[in-house]
This record gives C-alpha cells, structure tokens and sequence, in this order.
C-alpha cells in the first residue's frame, strides 16, 4: 500500500516511521516533511492547506491512505475534500475537528454532554470581558476561541495579568480573528496528563497515557510552548483513573458527537487536569499530540497501518492493539529564544555517532538540508531524542546520553524532563 502523512514535526516523523515499519505499507509520502523523515519516505513540498495539490498527488500516485498529523489542516476541512473525491482518509472531517478549533464549541459541546472541565463564561465584547475579571479576580485562564498555535491560553495570576491578556486577545487581536471570542474560565490545580485514544466514530480504543512538558524552562517555568518532551505512562493516570477518563470523557465525547450527527474518525487527545483524583478537560485536540506521539507510538507494540485501516473502515471493534511494557521519554531540542524569535540554519552535528534502532530514535522537526547537503534547523523545535527503558528512568537515561553527542548553535532543552514520573 502507498500512504501519505501530512505535516513537517517530530510527531509527523512518528507516524511516518510507525508507517514505514508495517508490512503493508510499500511507500510511504510526506508533505512537507523534513530532513529526518527523508530518510524514510518521500517528501514533497507541497503545503498541508494546498488541498487541490495534495488530491492531485493522491491521484497520480495511487496513493491509498492519507494520514494528518496538524490540526490546520483538518480545521479547514482536508477529510471533508477528501470524502468528495471518494479518497481514504484517516481524520475527522471539519464540523468534528471544531472541538479543537472553536474553544467555545468545545466548551458549549462539554456542557451539552455532562463532560467535566472548568466552570467559564463566553465574551464577545473586551468591555465585558474586563469587568467580568474585575468582579471575580484571579487566577483566571483567558482563551482565544480560534487556532492560535498554541499561545492562545493565557493563565493569568492576578487580574493585571488577565486585562493584557484580554486586550493582547480582542483588542489589539494578536490572534487575528481566532479572538473575536474568548473564554474566560476558572483555573484549575493539580496535575495534567494527555490522553489519547483511536476511534472509528463507534469503537474507541485508548492509547497508553502520557504526559508532555508545555513550559520552555526547567521547573515547569516560563512561557508555554507546543512541548518540551513528554514520557510515557504518566504514572498520575492509574488503570482506575483510565476507567474513569474513558467512562466520563472519551466516551461521552465520541457518544455525543454522534447524537449530533458528527462522526469523528481519526485521533482524539483530550489535555486533562488530574483535580483532586479527578479529570477535567483543558482542551481537545482532534489530532496526535507533538511531543507526546513520540514516546507513545515508541510503546506500540501492534501493526499501525492495521489500526489506521480499521479506523477508515470503521472496523475498530475487530482489532486488538498491544503495547510494550517499558517505558518511554522524548526530550525536545529547541532553538535558543523559543518560543519566541530564534535563529535557523543552524547546522547539527553527532547525528552519525550513535545509531537510531528500536529503543533509542531522533525524530527530527524543525530540520532541512542545507546548502551542503547537511541537517541543519529550520523551526523553533528541532529535534526529539526519544527512548525506551524498563523504567522511565533508564529511558530518560538513554536519552540524556544521546543527546550529549548532537550540537547545533543555540542548542537548547530541558534538563528535567520527566520528573514526576521518576
Ligand atoms: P489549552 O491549550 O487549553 O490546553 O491550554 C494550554 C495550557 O494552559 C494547559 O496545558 C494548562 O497548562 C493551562 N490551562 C488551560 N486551561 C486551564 C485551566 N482552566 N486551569 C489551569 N490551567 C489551564
Ligand atoms: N503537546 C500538546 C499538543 O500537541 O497540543
């Protein structure tokens, strides 16, 4: 078979090597793709949103699946483009894949279905919005409805705070038109946790838990980022508590969309806060998360293309998917000044002297060729060293031992990945 994965990250690198370890799967396409997954598929430059060239690449190639790996994409309706040409697709069409893009759908849709997450209030107006903060003080999580790469959440300590943060959303609309609307919600404490799970629209199927780094300094400090690492199983989510995330969210999430008459095929993540031994929803995300997919999809212990198939036939109830015993750890190597500006070009050396293989892999995301041919930066996050141990330490280990050998300028990561789950 011939199967195509859209995107450019470390989780696109993931699926692309997940992909090209199946036995069914004889060629394997990316778009974009960079440096790293060069190595195992055939990349083209063509760009996630370019609908019409991505079908046309579909159809002169025969290529038989598609996967998506950002939300974008999926946000602007490529199942949806797909499911009109008749061409397979392994995601949710647009009206699903507003749990992720729409906040306020999220939001409305949780209150609709009994799903728990934070109490809030919807605002369309910044004069609203402020005496709202005014009247309940902080801390307060003020959110843009729309997609904002990540940096439309903003948790705000005290109620100076969450005035910027208001007029940075609706005022001087630094998300464009992602903040026409923003969620003003209470701030919840205790631990987060993501959780992953496959599902045809009917049959769901979990995938082990993980837990991701957002903050860019050690400690858990700073800006948030798209994530710093992530390991996996977060030890926070017992097999008690998994029933309970599946009986009270997961479920209900998939249940509930189809009472609305939405099939969501594909992935679903839902980011959770662990609130006294109980889940509530931060987020959705209707695709893989990055970084998390690294360490999971490192534990897969079962065919992927037999899990993606059955999600595009709807056949999920008729397969059984394994998982490894050990554990896993990816640690981010980002661009120094990210997530802010950072410099690119940058070129990365010690990518020869250990060999990627079954327990220790790098998947590469913000990288390219240079003009020499060689690896060099191209994004804020370059790099995830991912490995497996018997335990999260030795994974941990492992990577903190490869990473010693790669350099690049301005080479950047957190020293503490995975220090909970120690
Ligand atoms: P989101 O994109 O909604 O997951 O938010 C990004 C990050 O903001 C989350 O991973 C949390 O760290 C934080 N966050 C979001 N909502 C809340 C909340 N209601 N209470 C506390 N922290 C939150
Ligand atoms: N790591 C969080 C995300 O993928 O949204």
């Amino acid at each position: 078979m011939k199967v195509l994965v859209i995107g450019s990250g470390g989780r696109e690198h993931a699926l692309v090597r997940a992909i090209a370890m199946s036995k069914k799967a004889d060629k394997v396409y990316c778009c974009p793709g960079n440096a790293g997954i060069a190595e195992l598929a055939e990349c083209i430059d063509i760009a996630p949103d370019d609908f019409e060239s991505i079908i046309n690449l579909v159809k002169y190639e025969w290529i038989d699946v598609t996967v998506v790996g950002p939300e974008a994409p999926l946000a602007k309706g490529i199942a949806d483009a797909f499911e009109k040409e008749g061409l397979k697709i392994t995601g949710p069409l647009k009206k699903a894949a507003q749990l992720e893009a729409s906040k306020v759908f999220a939001k409305e849709f949780m209150k609709r279905h009994g799903i728990p997450t934070a109490e809030y209030r919807t605002f369309t107006s910044p004069i609203h919005a402020e005496e709202h903060v005014r009247l309940k003080g902080a801390p307060v999580v003020i959110k843009a409805d729309g997609l904002a790469a990540g940096k439309g959440v903003i948790v705000a300590v005290d109620v100076k705070e969450a005035m910027d943060a208001i007029d940075l959303i609706m005022k001087k609309k630094a998300f464009g038109s992602a903040g026409d609307r923003v969620i003003i919600e209470e701030c919840l404490v205790g631990e987060e946790a993501s959780f992953m799970a496959f599902t045809d629209g009917t049959t769901i199927l979990p995938m082990v838990s993980s837990q991701d780094h957002k903050r860019v300094y050690d400690g858990d400090k700073g800006p948030n980022t798209g994530g710093m690492g992530a390991y996996s199983p977060a030890p926070i989510v017992t097999t008690e508590l998994e029933n309970v995330i599946m009986e009270t969210i997961i479920e209900p999430t998939v249940r509930g969309l189809k009472k609305e008459g939405i099939k969501y095929k594909g992935f679903l993540y839902a980011g959770l806060m662990i609130s006294d031994g109980k889940p509530y929803v931060l987020e959705y995300n209707c695709r893989f998360g990055d970084p998390e997919t690294q360490p999971v999809l490192m534990r897969l212990d079962s065919d992927f293309m037999d899990i993606l198939l059955a999600i595009e036939e709807e056949k999920l109830d008729r397969i059984e998917i394994k998982w490894k015993k050990n554990a896993s750890v990816c640690v981010v190597l980002a661009s120094e000044g990210y997530p802010g500006d950072y410099e690119k070009g940058k070129e990365i050396s010690g990518l020869d002297s250990f060999k990627s293989d079954d327990d220790v892999y790098v998947f590469h995301s913000g990288t390219s060729f240079g003009d020499s041919g060689n690896v060099t930066s191209s994004g804020g996050r370059v790099m995830g060293v991912t490995a497996l141990g018997e335990s999260v330490r030795e994974a941990r280990d492992k990577v903190y031992e490869v990473i010693n050998n790669i350099r690049f300028d301005g080479m950047y990561y957190r020293k503490d990945i995975a220090h909970r789950a120690l």
